[in-house]
Order: C-alpha cells, then structure tokens, then sequence
C-alpha cells in the first residue's frame, strides 16, 4: 500500500519537479587513436546504402554506413581499441568539395573506457582532409555514453593515409572530452 501511494503520481503525470542541475561536467579526458574507413575490398567497413535517383549527382547525397575499426597506431593491423559505427551523407553540391556530415557513435571496447563511447554530429569536410596530408580539421562533439555521458567536445583529425581512386582513408584523431 505504501508502494502504491508512493509511485502513484508517476501515472498522474509525465514530468518531475523542475530543480537545478548538478554541476556541469568536470572532468576532462584526451583520446589519441586512428580510425580506418575502408571501402574496398572483400569486407568494407563502410558501405554506400542510398543514392538519389538521378544520373549526374555524382556522390552528392549518397549514404554511406560504417563499423570503422579505431586503433592505437597508424596501421590498420594495430591493436583495435573500438568501433566507429554510423552514417555519413556527402552533403556538398559543388562536385570538386567532397564534404560530408558525419553522425557516428565512437565506441570503446578496451582499456578504461571499455564499454563508453561519444558521438559525433559534424561537418566532415574530406577534401580538405585528403587535399593536404598535414591539414588538420575540427569536428564536433554532442553526447556520450558510459564514462562519457553528458560529454562535449571537439576532435582535431588529419589523414594519414587516403586513396582517392576507391575512397580508402586512415586518420588521426585527437579528441578532448569534458564530461562526468
Ligand atoms: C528513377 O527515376 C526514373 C524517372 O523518374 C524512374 O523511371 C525510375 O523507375 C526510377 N528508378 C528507381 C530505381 O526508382
Ligand atoms: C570489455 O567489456 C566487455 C563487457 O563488459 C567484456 O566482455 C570485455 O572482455 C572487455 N574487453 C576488454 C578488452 O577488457
Ligand atoms: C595529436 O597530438 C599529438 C601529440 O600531441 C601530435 O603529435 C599530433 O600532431 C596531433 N595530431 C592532430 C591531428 O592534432
């Protein structure tokens, strides 16, 4: 009975009492890893799933989904430490700007942050990546999971490998996360 009179007013309504928030999140972690989007070969990490319907689009507008390996090192033999799962779309019209916009969950599956990840929704400009090797870009970051829930940040990345006749590309990362 006491139970009943105690959760009762869940059913009345949808909503809590308004309070403050605790704290904004304090902490701050940096991540060092390489991410491997692979088109090619037998079995791609990333797969172009819906184009439009016309003939002279080029890429613009094709949906790609990926499970991208994340590693310690450059190469993509080097131990995995994670998965980047996800969509990007190429989103630039003009043909000779091959951008993107990412929405992709980097998730961990070793070390302390086994089992967190954090998200990016950001634009992903690839011709400015595969253009120059040591130009480096900023993404942005929007949320997390696990050790990283609450997380906002930015990464600074720059390709270390591309290949531009069949998309292939490797690239650095270096995030900064504040979170819980
Ligand atoms: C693509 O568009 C053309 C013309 O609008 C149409 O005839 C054709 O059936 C469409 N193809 C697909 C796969 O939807
Ligand atoms: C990561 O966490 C999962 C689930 O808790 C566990 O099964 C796995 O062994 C862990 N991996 C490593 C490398 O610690
Ligand atoms: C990432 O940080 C390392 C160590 O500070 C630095 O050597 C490297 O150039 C940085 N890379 C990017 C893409 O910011």
């Amino acid at each position: 009975m006491i139970f009943w009179l105690a959760i009762a007013p869940v059913y009345g309504q949808y909503y809590s009492e308004t309070v403050m928030p605790p704290p904004r999140p304090g902490k701050l972690t940096r991540l060092h890893f390489f991410f491997h989007d692979i088109l090619s070969g037998t079995n791609p990490g990333a797969v172009p799933i819906a184009r439009p319907n016309t003939t002279n689009a080029g890429l613009y507008l094709n949906l790609i989904a990926m499970d991208d390996p994340l590693t310690v090192g450059p190469e993509q033999t080097l131990r995995r430490v994670g998965n980047a799962q996800g969509l990007y779309v190429w989103t630039a019209k003009d043909p000779t700007l091959f951008g993107a916009v990412l929405y992709t969950d980097f998730s961990f599956t070793s070390g302390r942050f086994n089992g967190s990840s954090f998200r990016f929704f950001s634009q992903f400009p690839i011709t400015e990546i595969a253009r120059a090797k040591e130009q480096v870009i900023e993404m942005a970051i929007v949320g997390g999971r696990g050790a990283f829930r609450m997380a906002r940040g930015y990464a600074l990345t720059r390709a270390t490998y591309v290949n531009l006749m069949n998309g292939d590309a490797s690239l650095e990362f270096n995030v900064t996360l504040y979170h819980y």
